[in-house]
């Protein structure tokens, strides 16, 4: 079994990346920039912006924080994205999710400049991805595809199962996958026999929030298996996926954590650098 090292491969990414800034650098006599509001206090938030900021910091990109307090108006948050998209020297923008009830969350997202929307969120990016134009594409699922492409690069008639049909994971995923002429399906909460689907994947991305819901059982030799799931248990932080008995089937399987997690911040770091790029031609 290949245990897919998300930690080495975002390491090795945020290196390539390094070397574009400085060669971006180099061409335009600027870097790219990331800013990110962080509204309210909540901790796994705190973690993860401080995670992005360091990652960008580390491959040179210029980065900002813009934090607010949980009370903030959201014609305060609107007002600031308003400017950020005025900014040259912002190339992407991401608002940390969740965010608090009073404010409208497709609100925040339609105000921020398609062209600079780095979480691939706004309706005219995801438009884009599902009609195969160039868009910005979450980074979550971005990163999974990186994962499997890593262990198979040639993806053609593949079969692929998504466990989840969530806007954040399970739909970009099909689209991206769908692009590398795979054939998928798309199993949620309401599907009959979610075993049954799994036994025909050759590919399973499970993106439900189930705590080990993949078993053993579910899947065939020679599966590669991406757990995107972040569960707290008693036993501490497990993915959507049995990790013991996954493993002993699978031809290639994510660990949580350092599996898909790390590569989410980088491929932020690369959709941050693709707005850049983007914006100077
Ligand atoms: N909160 C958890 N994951 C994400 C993400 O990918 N983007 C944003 N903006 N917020 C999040």
């Amino acid at each position: 079994m290949i245990l897919i090292d998300g930690k080495k491969a975002a390491a090795e990414l945020r290196q390539e990346l390094k070397h574009e800034v400085t060669e971006l650098k180099v061409k335009y006599n600027k870097v790219p920039g990331l800013t990110v509001i962080l509204i309210g206090d909540l901790t796994p938030s705190q973690i993860y912006v401080r995670n992005k900021e360091k990652s960008a910091n580390e491959v040179g990109l210029k980065s900002e924080v813009i934090k607010y307090p949980d009370s903030v108006e959201e014609k305060t948050v609107l007002e600031k994205i308003e400017e950020l998209n005025k900014d040259e020297t912002v190339s992407g923008i991401l608002v940390q999710l969740p965010l608090p009830k009073h404010i409208d969350k497709q609100k925040v997202i339609e105000t921020i400049l398609p062209s600079k929307d780095v979480d691939g969120f706004h309706p005219m990016n995801v438009g884009n991805l599902s009609s195969g134009y160039e868009s910005s594409v979450p980074c979550t699922p971005l990163g999974c595809y990186l994962l499997i492409k890593k262990v198979e690069p040639n993806l053609n008639g593949k079969k692929a199962v998504i466990v989840g049909r969530s806007n954040l994971n399970g739909k970009p995923m099909t689209q991206l996958l769908l692009k590398e002429n795979c054939t998928v399906t798309i199993t949620h909460s309401k599907t009959k026999d979610l075993k049954a689907e799994c036994l025909e994947a050759d590919i399973i991305v499970a993106a439900v929030g189930i705590p080990e819901l993949v078993k053993g059982d579910w899947v065939k030799k020679n599966t590669i298996v991406i757990d995107v799931g972040i569960n707290k248990t008693d036993k501490g932080i497990v993915g959507d996926v049995d990790f013991d008995e996954v493993s002993k089937n699978a031809k290639a399987l994510t660990p949580v954590p350092g599996g898909v997690g790390p590569m989410t911040i980088a491929c932020l770091l690369k959709n941050t650098i693709e707005c850049f790029k983007r914006s100077q031609i």
